[in-house]
């Protein structure tokens, strides 16, 4: 989840100097920079790369930019066939050459003190961006293309699919030593709709990374998948995050003995006291059981977090036995 962000100061003083989150974002050093604050500070045993999921929108010749205070904007959302057509297949060494550079010196840096992790958006969540626009509370753009001219909603999650793929394999290469992947609005369709417009392509991008890199774990995270959780595990994926919408245990024995859980604490608690968030952490670890649980939030930490709750957080967490 967003471990860098704005909760912390020195993201902020980062800000201030770069206001541009595109410049922040695809500058080699600033990117190994913000990336390795909150390593330094809390020492996870995970550093996630400073990027977004919509940084390979520009290589696909989607332009975009993420405005303060607004968002992702995509200038020209797609809804035509002809659109579609003009999306350009993702070549990540060819158009965030910075990715791969970032994880490469994270790699040295971190010399296997925590594990490098990458991360995709997946095609329906990357689609309902360019076709809404941005953000969205309805998502009655890419619904209405969906319900009315599927095709062309298909071809165009066809081609993140394809891309997607592409940019894990080469997050791998790069140094990642897991791959995220964000489908956090696939939680918008019906069970029957994500069935037809975004299981499909996950499992197609899960199983061609599966055949390059059978070794690589892949992670998926989807907001609010109680409903979807026997689908997800469908995926084929290694390791799913839960929110906190889902009591851990019913996560886990959904999910089956096979699939290794991620979560589910609400950052919100974040906010509590130490006891509360001690109790938290434990009720969580004591219901995921033994095991294939890698202890974490069920979202990105919120802004305005005390950066002491979050070093709370750790201090608790590496202080289990089992
Ligand atoms: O842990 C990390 O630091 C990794 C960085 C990371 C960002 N975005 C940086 C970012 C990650 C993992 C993401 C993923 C991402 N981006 C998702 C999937 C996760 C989720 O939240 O479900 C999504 C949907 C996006 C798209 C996106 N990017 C949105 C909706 C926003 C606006 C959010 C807001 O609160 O304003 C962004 C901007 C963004 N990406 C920020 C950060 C730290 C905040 C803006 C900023 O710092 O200037």
């Amino acid at each position: 989840m967003r471990q860098a962000g704005r909760y912390m100061k020195s993201y902020q003083v980062i800000c201030e100097k770069y206001p541009s989150f595109r410049e922040r974002s695809e500058n080699v050093d600033l990117v190994v920079e913000i990336s390795l604050q909150p390593w330094k500070v809390f020492k996870p045993d995970g550093v996630i790369l400073f990027s977004d999921i919509l940084t390979p929108l520009s290589g696909m010749n989607i332009p975009f930019d993420i405005v303060k205070g607004k968002g992702p904007v995509i200038f020209d959302p797609i809804h035509t066939a002809g659109q579609v057509d003009q999306v350009r297949e993702f070549i990540p060494e060819d158009s965030v050459p910075y990715v791969g550079e970032a994880l490469t010196i994270l790699r040295k840096e971190v010399d296997n003190k925590a594990a490098v992790l990458g991360f995709v958006g997946a095609p329906f969540t990357l689609a309902s961006y360019v076709v809404e626009g941005g953000s969205s509370k309805h998502f009655s753009k890419i619904k209405r293309l969906a319900f009315s001219e599927p095709k062309i909603l298909h071809s165009l999650l066809q081609k993140f699919t394809t891309s997607m793929a592409r940019y894990i394999q080469y997050q791998a290469d790069n140094g990642a030593q897991a791959v995220q992947i964000f489908d956090s609005w696939a939680t918008e369709l019906s069970p029957v709709d994500f069935e037809q417009f975004s299981l499909p392509y996950l499992k197609q991008i899960i199983d061609t990374v599966k055949k390059s890199h059978p070794e690589l774990p892949l992670i998926l995270y989807a907001s609010g998948s109680g409903g979807l959780l026997e689908r997800i595990a469908l995926t084929g994926v290694d390791v799913v995050s839960l929110d906190w919408t889902v009591d851990m245990a019913d996560g886990r024995r959904r999910l089956g003995p096979n699939i290794a859980v991620q979560g589910n604490v609400d950052p919100g608690v974040l906010f509590g006291s130490r006891e509360l968030i001690t109790d938290r952490i434990y009720d969580t670890v004591r219901k995921a059981g033994r095991g294939k649980h890698i202890l974490n939030l069920g979202h990105g930490i919120v802004v305005g977090t005390p950066e002491e709750n979050v070093a709370h957080f750790f201090e608790v967490a590496k202080g289990i036995r089992y």
